[in-house]
């Protein structure tokens, strides 16, 4: 991620600890209502989405599946507040940010959203306990060190705090990416294909990474994936095509029917 994208993802505005962002604890921990999202280039308009409707269950990990340019990445970026849809509706925990003023919109992500980029976008001056402080810095949050050397050693990296990223392997990287994201416990965890850019094996240690965090925490996991071993973790999938969902899935669990 350059610099650039990562204010733009983080805003300005860390909350301050005094007026923390007012949040229901709700069954449903995403709700996006008729989306539309329309690209407009010059004169051109391409129809990025159309009429997407998606809920996400509290505590789920959900795979959102499909083939390249169908609008996963798109639709992740308006579910995460990075992007505006043209028309719709998404509410987060209970709270509608596609009606939030950009600050507000930005403390809420601070304080809830985790977000893992495609292509691991650290910091690249920066070490991995650095890449991962400065989340917390931006939460505003005291012993920003101490707190990034536990995430990092949560994700298996405590040995390599001070290697910088390009002395990292992939899949070390996506961990770093992984342990920023889970700075300050958010409930909401997005990621953007966190596989894609992994051999086989960072790979699967980045699906099992994911698999505990999400099965052991109670947090919510959104997954835009390519991947299909990923399935193996999801409680549901859904499919979208040429902008529009074609599909739902449910997936049994053992003991359910
Ligand atoms: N800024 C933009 N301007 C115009 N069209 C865009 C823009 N960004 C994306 N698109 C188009 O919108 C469609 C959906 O793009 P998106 O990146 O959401 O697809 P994706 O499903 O994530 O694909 P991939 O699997 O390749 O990452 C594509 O046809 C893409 O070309
Ligand atoms: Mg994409």
């Amino acid at each position: 991620m350059t610099a650039i994208d990562f204010k733009r993802f983080f805003g300005k505005m860390a909350p301050s600890p005094s007026s923390p962002v007012r949040v229901m604890a709700k069954e449903t921990a995403i709700v996006a209502s008729h989306i539309n999202l329309v690209y407009r280039n010059g004169g051109e308009e391409f129809n990025a989405l159309q009429d997407v409707s998606l809920t996400v269950k509290s505590g789920e990990v959900h795979l959102l599946m499909g083939p390249s340019g169908s609008g996963k990445t798109t639709l992740l970026s308006i579910l995460a507040g990075l992007l505006t849809p043209t028309s719709g509706q998404v509410h987060l925990l209970g709270e509608e940010i596609t009606q939030f003023s950009r600050p507000r919109l930005a403390a809420f992500r601070l304080q809830h959203l985790g977000f893992i980029f495609q292509g691991f976008n650290l910091f690249p001056a920066l070490t991995a306990c650095e890449n991962v402080e400065v989340a917390f810095h931006l939460k505003g949050t005291h012993q920003a060190r101490r707190q990034a050397i536990e995430l990092l050693d949560q994700v298996g990296l405590a040995d390599r705090c001070n290697h910088r990223p390009q002395a990292l392997s992939g899949g070390q990287k996506q961990r770093v990416a992984i342990a920023r994201a889970l700075a300050g416990n958010p409930q909401l965890i997005m990621a953007d294909e966190p596989t894609a850019a992994l051999d086989s094996q960072n790979g699967h240690a980045i699906i099992e990474l994911l698999r505990s965090l999400a099965k052991t925490s109670g947090r919510t996991v959104l997954i835009v994936t390519h991947d299909p071993r990923i399935l193996d973790v999801a409680d549901r999938v859904t499919d979208l095509e040429d902008g529009k969902i074609v599909t739902k899935l449910t997936k049994a669990k053992p003991g359910q029917q």
